[in-house]
Order: structure tokens, then sequence, then C-alpha cells
């Protein structure tokens, strides 16, 4: 069955979701996009053009999601993908007219956000799901294979480290700088390092963790190389005209972790490190240690056992999981083999790729009336780790994972809160 789609929020990741529809439509027929919608009318235009050499149909194209969702006879599914602020009060009215729910991450602004997109689903019936794309690369999936198949032994603990940046806004978007419409870079970038901290780990109980501001100042009309291609057509909201930006939000935490295996973690990450960066993520048990890949670059892991000279990779990693392969909707899209433990793609197709396993993945557990890999509960508990750590960092005390999903632990994000009339 082809779902009749609706895109809400055409900036950078929307136009980006648009080329992983189209990835998904040609490998599985399974979607059309038959509407866009964005505040700005010249951004969801251009995406609705892009569509229409990719679907060979355009897009009706709305700058009022209200009317979009009015005129819905026929939406299917929604995917939104406007900065996070907006999340929960679309998903939200998408799910109460019956409509499917597949949102970007972070699943919304905060956990109070979350928690009435998870009972709008639970109401309705409707699915939910969240779109989180780092996961979705094989070699992560090797890399849990490896870790749950025993090749380190029993994981003892993890060390998560993302530091980099200097005083640039990340994609030159000004709302990531503001709290209340990002929740801060501890969020909006580290809920991937959150959930890939589950994915890898497992729950997690207990949280404690230091954090600052060191960069508030934050400059604009600084994109990155890689990226910038996918946002030169967004138009930019109230930051327009300034040359920089005052963030209020934190960019920086440092935390230790507790798992409810009894095992431990650290995660460290900030986006205001000038001149020099650490990026590495290690599981370490009993037997050995696992450098986790870095996501979307096609490089593998690395399993390092004691005695032995050399790092065991490549194609040696797959005799230590006889049985894995990647899943049936995976490997239609990286054709060739099944097993593999490297792959050679530019960073736009394996964007492409991760966008359309995901979207996928929601579609069947829509038509099978199944689960989605990533729904609400795991959305919730990504969401939870972040703020654990910024919840933390405000009281200097531990917090646990618990308190932050029954919204005992909530002071850092009142502010939030109350912006979006929560
Ligand atoms: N998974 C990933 O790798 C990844 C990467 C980048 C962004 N994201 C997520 O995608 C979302 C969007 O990020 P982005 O980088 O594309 O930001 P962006 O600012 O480029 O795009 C957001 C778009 O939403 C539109 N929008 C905002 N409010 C709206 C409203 N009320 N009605 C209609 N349109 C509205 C804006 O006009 C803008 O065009 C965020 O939640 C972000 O966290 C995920």
């Amino acid at each position: 069955m082809a779902f009749r789609m609706a895109l809400a929020g055409c900036g950078g990741m929307g136009l980006r979701h648009v080329y992983g529809m189209a990835e998904a439509a040609k490998a599985f027929g399974s979607l059309d996009l038959v509407a866009v919608c964005d505040r700005h009318h010249a951004a969801a235009a251009h995406v609705a053009s892009e569509a229409k050499g990719l679907f060979g149909r355009e897009p009706v194209v709305y700058t009022d999601f209200r009317e979009m969702l009015d005129d819905a006879d026929g939406i299917d599914a929604l995917d939104i993908v406007t900065d996070t602020r907006m999340h929960h009060e679309f998903a939200v009215g998408a799910l109460d007219a019956g409509i499917h729910v597949f949102v970007e991450k972070p699943m919304g602004l905060t956990i109070k956000a979350c928690t009435l997109m998870e009972q709008a689903a639970d109401r309705s019936g409707n699915t939910l799901a969240i779109a989180e794309n780092y996961r979705r690369d094989p070699m992560n999936r090797l890399a849990k294979a490896l870790i749950d198949g025993g090749a380190i032994g029993k994981p003892h603990f993890m060390v998560d480290i993302g530091i980099g940046g200097g005083d640039d806004l990340l994609h030159d978007t000004g709302w990531r700088a503001i709290k209340h419409r990002a929740g801060s870079m501890i969020l909006e970038r580290g809920v991937h390092n959150s959930d890939l901290v589950y994915y890898f780990m497992g729950d997690v109980e207990t949280v404690y963790a230091a954090t600052d501001i060191f960069q508030p100042i934050r400059r604009r009309g600084v994109r990155s190389e890689g990226l910038s291609q996918f946002y030169k057509h967004r138009v930019e909201d109230e930051f327009v005209g300034m040359d920089k930006v005052v963030s209020d939000a934190e960019d920086t935490a440092f935390a230790v972790l507790r798992f409810t295996s009894g095992a431990s973690g650290q995660m460290s990450m900030s986006t205001a490190a000038p001149g020099h960066s650490i990026d590495t993520s290690t599981v370490h048990g009993s037997e050995g240690a696992i450098a986790l890949p870095p996501s979307r670059t096609g490089i593998g892991p690395k399993v390092m056992l004691p005695g032995r000279e050399h790092a065991i990779e490549g194609n040696s990693l797959l005799d230590m999981v006889p049985d894995w392969e990647m899943d049936d909707i995976t490997a239609r899209l990286w054709p060739g083999p099944r097993r593999i433990a490297s792959y050679d793609m530019e960073f736009w197709q394996i964007d492409r790729k991760t966008i359309a396993v995901e979207l996928q993945d929601f579609l069947q557990a829509v038509e099978s009336g199944g689960t989605p890999e990533v729904g609400a509960e795991m959305g919730m508990k990504a969401l939870a780790l972040s703020y654990a750590m910024l919840e933390s960092g405000l009281l200097g005390a531990p917090v646990t994972i618990a308190d932050l999903l029954n919204g005992s632990v909530s002071a850092y994000q009142a502010e939030s809160n109350a912006a979006v009339g929560l």
C-alpha cells in the first residue's frame, strides 16, 4: 500500500526527509508525498518543487498547518520536521484527526510535551514513531550484535565523548540557541547520543552531571561544509538580519550514569570547544572493548581484546557474529551482501537511506498494527536522559530517569513548558 503522506516543516531536515521519502518510495513503493507545509511559502515551494522532480507530481503547498489538516481528507500519515517547539502541537492535532505521525527527534520540547503526544497516540490508536536515524546505520546494527553476542564479554561501562564546535550556530539556525525553542544543544544534538546509549547499554537509572553555557554569543552566517547544501533554501525566522544570537541554553555537559544492569557510563558533550575536538564512543566489557562506529560514515566498529596486538576489524568481525545480517528493510536499501563490516557511500546517500529505513519501519508498523522500533516510550527515555543531565546540572545533585519521566524533576524544563503554554 502507498501511504499518502504530508510533511510539516520544510527547512534543512524537511528537505532531507523528502529525499528519504523518495528513497523509500523507490525501494518499497510505500508512500506518496501529497502535501507540504511551512510557515514560509518560499521554503515550502522549494521543497515541493524538489518533490515534483522525485515523485513526478507536485505536492500541495500550505503555509498554515491547521489548513492542511482541515483539508486532510486522504492524508494517511504526517511527517513533522519543524523546529522542536511545534512537535507536540502538530502531533497531537494530527493523531486526534486520525492521522499516523512520524516526528523528528527530539520527540518533543519537554517531557510534558512528549507525554501529551503519547496520550494522543494511546487514545486515538494511531501510530506515533520517532525519527532517530543514527541507530539505523548498519554499522551501529553490527556493533549492537557484537555487544549482545558477547564479543566483549559482559558490558561494564560506556564512555561517550562528543566535544567540538566554537562560537557558531549549528546549521546557522537561530532557534537552536534558544532554550524554549530547542531545549539546549544537550537535547538538540545530545538526544542522538542518548538514544545510542540506550540502544547499546539498555535502561539508565541515575544521572549526575555538571552543565554550563561557555559560549553564549553565537555567530550567524557560518555554515558547515557538508550539510549546508540542504539549508540554502530555508528562510530564517526572527533572527534574520542579526549577526549574532545570545544563547540562553547549556552547550556543555559532563555526566556520570548508572544503568539498571549495574553497568556505569560517562557522557561528555560540548558545542563550545574551539581549537580541539574529541569524538569517541566505546563500550568496555569483562573480556575486551569495542570502539563504536562514527554514525553515518560507513566506517565499521572495532573490537579490542587483551593479548591481541591488533584490533579486530573488517570482515573478521563477522566471524564473531555468525548469525548477524542486515534486516529486510536495511538490506533492500544497502544493496550487496547482507553481512558487511563497512561500506563506501557519500554522506548524502547514507543520509537518505537511514531516513528511508526509519520511515519504512514506521509505515510497516502502521500497516501491520505493530510497534515501530522507536516509539513514544523510547523517544521519551532518550529525552529523559538528555534532560537528566540538564536537571542534575541545575540541581547540583543526581537525578533518576524515573523522576524525569514522571515529571517530578522538571525545573530546567519549566521555562520551556511555559513558553509553549504547558
Ligand atoms: N535526525 C537528524 O539528523 C536531524 C538533523 C537536523 C535536524 N533534525 C531535527 O529536525 C527538526 C528541524 O530541524 P531543521 O534543521 O530542519 O530546522 P530548520 O529551521 O531548517 O527547519 C524548520 C522549519 O520548520 C518551519 N516551521 C517552524 N514553525 C512552523 C509552523 N508553526 N508551521 C509550519 N512550519 C513551521 C520553519 O519555517 C523551518 O522552515 C528539528 O526537530 C531538529 O532537531 C534532525
